[in-house]
């Protein structure tokens, strides 16, 4: 009998945090004389623990062929980012500014591949369209935001509305078209396109890779019938021994690891978005993004970004919807540990690049890990 969906939801209980983010907590809590000079060792300490992580994985599936070291930074260019940290007072500040850097470093060493894309327009054609269909344009203030779907991304849509006139306030009723008054890069011209990815600050939000991958199941295979009917029925059919000639499935009960078994045998570039990993959708190496949010750290990098594209100040982040559900780190440790982890370590290469790129520690696989 396969767990049902809804059973482990825990209403209120913290937030859905990456580990990641936890671990900085003890480092940047500490008086800010203190902060400065003990935040850039963590940061490599980090670094090397998220990179080896996944640079073995990487390495293990012959994905890291001509892997080139990046150049060394200068010294003043790393005391100056030190002089940085030391003019911030709040620590919230000091956490952004270390995952910024853990991901610029990181983006910048494994894009400078030469089997990477470095542009837009060296993206195969499927890929292109598949970005530029993710990215949004506020020509009024001048960004591009690449959205990805489990990520707050009909937060943003709505706050995208706002800005163009096209809502009265982030708060408005009534269910969000995902479309309608919105503005793609997908719909411009290549040359309107080039002018904008040169010109406009660029930016993305991330989210813990499993924890996205828990939200969209939950969300897609446990409420959307549409979803049931059209991926939960053929997943059960294709999964589940018994039903490959079953013509009357619901599909409303497709278990997390027959979940995990379909996203193995699917193509990273041909997923539905909700579960393609978020370097498919939003092409990191090809863009060169301003600014990488977390999810984990919404309202604080949501604020960051509104002040960098001079959004009027009274505009605030609208608040997570009233029926959300948060995926705590009970809830994630429960669905991983109800899947064979040796299912989940072959998983884990199709979403390396999320875990390695944006920083995100990779899932403990162990049978000890889930003994406790
Ligand atoms: C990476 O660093 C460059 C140069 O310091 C900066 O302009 C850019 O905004 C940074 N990108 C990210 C994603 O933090
Ligand atoms: C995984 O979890 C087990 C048990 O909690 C622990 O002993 C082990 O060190 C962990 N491994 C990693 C790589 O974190």
């Amino acid at each position: 009998m396969p767990a049902r969906k809804q059973e482990f939801v825990k209403k209120g209980v913290g937030g859905p945090r990456g580990s990641s983010v936890i671990n900085f907590r003890p480092v940047v809590s500490a008086t800010s004389q203190r902060r400065s000079s003990a935040v850039l060792p963590s940061v490599l300490t980090f670094a090397v623990i998220v990179a080896s992580g996944g640079l073995l994985l990487m390495i293990e599936k012959g994905m890291l062929n001509n892997m080139e070291t990046p150049p060394p930074r200068g010294n003043g260019k790393n005391a100056n980012y030190l002089q940085q940290v030391r003019h911030h007072d709040s620590t919230v500040d000091v956490e952004s500014q270390i995952l910024q850097e853990i991901r610029n470093r990181t983006i910048r060493s494994m894009c400078g591949q030469k089997n990477m894309p470095h542009n837009v327009w060296s993206l195969s054609a499927f890929q292109r369209k598949t970005l530029l269909q993710h990215i949004l344009v506020s020509e009024e203030h001048r960004f591009l935001y690449c959205y990805v779907p489990k990520v707050a991304c009909s937060n943003w849509k709505r706050m995208l509305k706002v800005l163009s006139g096209a809502l009265p306030g982030v708060d408005a009723k009534g269910k969000m078209d995902h479309r309608a008054d919105l503005l793609f890069l997908s719909d411009l011209q290549p040359e309107q396109i080039r002018h904008r990815l040169r010109h406009y600050y660029k930016f993305m939000f991330v989210r813990d890779p499993m924890a996205r991958l828990l939200s969209a199941y939950r969300n897609k295979f446990g409420e959307i019938e549409s979803y049931q009917k059209k991926y939960g029925a053929e997943i059960v059919r294709r999964y589940r021994k018994g039903h490959a000639k079953d013509t009357n499935i619901a599909g409303d009960d497709v278990t997390f690891t027959e979940f995990v078994r379909y996203l193995l045998d699917e193509d990273s570039d041909r997923m539905n978005e909700h579960w393609m990993p978020m370097y498919n959708l939003c092409q990191p190496c090809a863009v060169t993004y301003d600014f990488i949010g977390s999810y984990e750290r919404l309202e604080a990098d949501a604020a960051h970004v509104l002040e960098k594209v001079g959004a009027a100040p009274h505009l605030q982040f609208p608040e997570r919807q009233s029926w959300y559900k948060p995926v705590t780190k009970e809830t994630l440790h429960y669905y991983l540990c109800s899947v064979p982890q040796k299912l989940l370590r072959e998983l884990l290469p199709k979403y390396i690049l999320d875990f390695s790129l944006f920083g995100y520690s990779l899932p403990n696989t162990t049978a000890e890990h889930c003994r406790h």
